[in-house]
């Protein structure tokens, strides 16, 4: 028998449909967020992992590697600012002063084991370490404008090369209907078409492309646009004679220059004008800009990517320091995102698949 103090057994409580439907959907709230930022609710939304699966589809193996400049050679060195950045933004690493860099020399290749000579456009990223942990990432291209305005752009621009099965080759006419739908990528094709070609990494200028703010001092914000510009003098090649070279041409040249000593770039940030576009990296600004250099990067050293310090790093560019905020312009997020889904997956294939060339094809069990 039951205690005289023991409490009435509780009776189940009663929902009415429309209480359990409240209760249904304020479960599955989370769930339907998570699942509408990341498009599945809406098939024809663009999703990060389209970009990766279209940027994936270029030729080649690219199980482990970067979706997209998936040809590199890590780097290190160091960033020497001479201190005239200071005025323009609190960044730590551009008070004078000497700071750690490792960084990637690539090109914009799908496959990565293509010919060097496949890359029209190259490209260098820079981790720079400053004081108290901050960090400065930047990626960055050898062309002087972006092909696209925004990920959709780029998604198409992408789409057009995909491999045509009927050949085995992208399809010229999908880059022809590409190009008369998108009049913004003309300046790139332009540059594409027409810029020399050269024998080294070394000679290329290097450019954010995409917009940024920086923030000085007072708290003034300064929209800049930044790029790394050689010393060493260009010496253009003609293209049959490029494809001509070994494959990896790129990469001895390298090895061989830096043999000799450090290779230097000067640092210089470009300062926008009202009225410059700062949310659009196909159209450049004018060159009467003023363009402040900064300081140095001194490459020193080349090791290979498959076991070098760049390897593990993933370039977005919205890891900024304090003191450099990201522009309005809408690649800086479509980055961002894409570079961490490229991230996880190569680094997930990484434990799966060895990233020794010998062994690539044999997964784990
Ligand atoms: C929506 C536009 C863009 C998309 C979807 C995209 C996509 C990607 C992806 C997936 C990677 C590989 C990331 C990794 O696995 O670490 C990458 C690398 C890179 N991207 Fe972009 N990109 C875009 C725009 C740009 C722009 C505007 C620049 C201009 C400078 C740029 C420069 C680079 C460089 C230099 C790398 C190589 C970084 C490294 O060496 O690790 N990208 N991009």
């Amino acid at each position: 028998m039951a205690e005289p103090s023991e409490k009435p057994a509780r009776k189940p409580a009663q929902f009415s449909p429309r209480s359990i439907f409240l209760i249904a959907l304020a479960a599955a709230a989370p769930s339907l967020a998570f699942a509408y930022t990341a498009g599945w609710l809406y098939p024809q939304k663009l999703t990060p992992g389209m970009i990766i699966d279209v940027l994936s589809r270029r030729g080649g193996d690219p199980i482990g590697h970067r979706r997209n400049h998936a040809k590199g050679i890590c780097f290190t060195g160091h960033f020497e600012a001479n201190g005239a950045g200071a005025a323009l933004t609190t960044a730590p690493m551009f008070a004078a002063g000497s700071y750690p860099v490792t960084g990637r020399f690539a090109i914009a290749v799908g496959n990565p084991e293509a010919a060097d000579s496949a890359g029209r456009v190259r490209s260098m990223a820079i981790r720079v370490l400053g004081p108290g942990g901050e960090e400065w990432r930047s990626a960055m291209n050898s062309s002087p404008v972006f092909a696209v305005s925004n990920a959709q752009g780029f998604y198409e621009l992408t789409a057009a090369y995909d491999i045509d099965p009927a050949t085995g080759k992208p399809d010229p006419q999908a880059l022809q209907r590409y190009m008369a739908a998108h009049p913004e990528s003309l300046p790139f094709f332009n540059w594409a078409r027409t810029a020399p070609w050269t024998k080294t990494f070394a000679d290329q200028t290097y450019s954010s492309l995409n917009a940024f703010v920086f923030v000085d001092p007072a708290g003034e914000k300064h929209p800049v646009r930044w790029a790394m510009q050689p010393t060493t003098a260009q010496e253009p090649v003609p293209l049959e004679d490029i494809a001509k070279l070994p494959p990896d041409f790129l990469e001895q040249d390298l090895k061989t220059r830096l043999a000799s000593g450090p290779l230097r770039w000067h640092l210089v940030a470009t300062l926008a004008q009202p009225g410059d576009p700062t949310n659009d990296a196909t159209k450049v600004w004018p060159d009467e800009r003023r363009h402040v250099d900064v300081g140095d990067l001194i490459v020193e050293a080349a090791e290979d990517e498959a076991d070098g310090p760049c390897r593990d790093l993933n370039y977005d560019p919205l890891i900024l320091p304090e003191g450099i905020k990201p522009s309005d312009d809408p690649l800086l997020p479509a980055r961002s995102s894409v570079y961490a889904h490229s991230f996880d997956l190569r680094a997930a294939e990484a434990q799966h698949y060895s990233r020794l060339p010998e062994k690539k094809a044999e997964p784990t069990p």
